[in-house]
């Protein structure tokens, strides 16, 4: 028996399929983000153009039949509204043609969960990096719910070097072509903010701004990279040493940076901690996370298909999860 889950909360389209834990696809589509950035109902028009392709080929790939499957997860937030809409009722289609379960998930929850599924970590402290977040957690089991130790001040990190790159003219307009463009760079100092677990990281956007055209943009991207991630290492750390943790992982989009992976591998290593990341297709946005917790929290997580919705601004600690 199989759980589907169906990713949709911003530029991705993804389904994934998982049984008894195992990941048997995990298929997406993307919308492909402009000079513009995202137009949220744009976005969500790829998407419903999107949803009948990348749910066939899933459910082909997996080599599932339709009626192995016992339930239907999606994400309910955060995300962009009209985008979450669609993941939300596709997956109410689905669960009630084939009238099984319904599980609404958190999207944070689902990047922290599918890197203990994959590293083998039990109780890591986890820092989840992305567009939209940037946040230090841990599952406490007494509550059943995610601390929130710390995060961002002001906008998530993926956001501020997306605008960099973009403000740069990088093509495409990623972090991950700030990471490449750093290569060989000098270090500038630039506006460092951390409070105690927590950071900010518009200051060193707007200073980094300001220098294009006045240093090598090389020596730019290398600066804002090494500033921004030594501030999430730093707060890690901390977070890390306070919980007495014995593993660290990262997650979320952000976590595809090698130059970040290495940071934190070598804090944790210091520390005698263990450090894990999952591979880069479950760390972008993806259906196979949505799958994984929906089965995992579905004997207790499920919603009236009638009553099921979506939020927004859904925080991580609201989500319950019996670890
Ligand atoms: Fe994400």
């Amino acid at each position: 028996m199989a759980v589907i889950g169906i990713e949709s909360s911003a530029h991705t389209f993804g389904v994934g399929v998982v049984e008894k834990g195992r990941i048997l696809a995990n298929e997406k589509a993307m919308y492909r983000i402009g000079a513009t950035g995202m137009i949220p109902n744009k976005v969500a028009e790829t998407h419903i153009e999107n949803t009948p392709q990348v749910i066939e080929l899933a459910i082909e790939k997996s080599g599932i039949k339709l009626r192995d499957i016992k339930a239907v997860s999606y994400t309910m937030g955060p995300g962009l509204g009209p985008c979450l809409q669609v993941g939300m009722l596709s997956a109410k289609a689905l669960a009630t043609k084939l009238g099984v379960k319904l599980v609404p998930i958190n999207h944070g929850v689902a990047h922290v969960e599918i890197t203990k599924h994959i590293t083998g970590f039990k109780g890591p402290l986890a820092l989840y990096v992305s567009g939209g977040n940037s946040q230090i957690l841990k599952l406490d089991r007494k509550r059943g719910r995610y601390a929130v130790l710390g995060e961002t001040f002001d906008v998530g990190i993926g956001n501020m070097l997306d605008a960099f790159a973009r403000e740069l003219k990088l093509n495409p307009a990623w972090g991950s072509k700030i990471e490449e463009t750093a290569r060989g760079g000098r270090y500038i100092r630039m506006p460092y903010t951390v409070k105690g677990m927590d950071f900010a990281f518009t200051g060193l956007l707007t200073h980094a701004k300001s220098l294009i055209g006045k240093e090598r943009a090389k020596d730019i991207c290398y600066s804002i990279q090494q500033t921004s991630f030594s501030m999430l290492c730093e707060a890690t750390e901390r977070a890390a040493l306070l919980t007495n943790s014995k593993e660290i992982a990262v997650c979320g989009g952000v976590a595809q940076s090698d130059t970040l992976a290495k940071m934190l591998a070598s804090m944790s290593k210091a520390h005698s901690m263990k450090f894990g990341r999952a591979q880069n297709e479950y760390n972008a946005d993806n259906g196979a996370m949505i799958a994984v917790l929906g089965e995992k929290v579905m004997g207790y997580g499920a919603v009236d298909i009638r009553e099921c919705d979506i939020k927004q601004r859904y925080r991580v600690d609201e989500m319950i999860i019996h670890d």
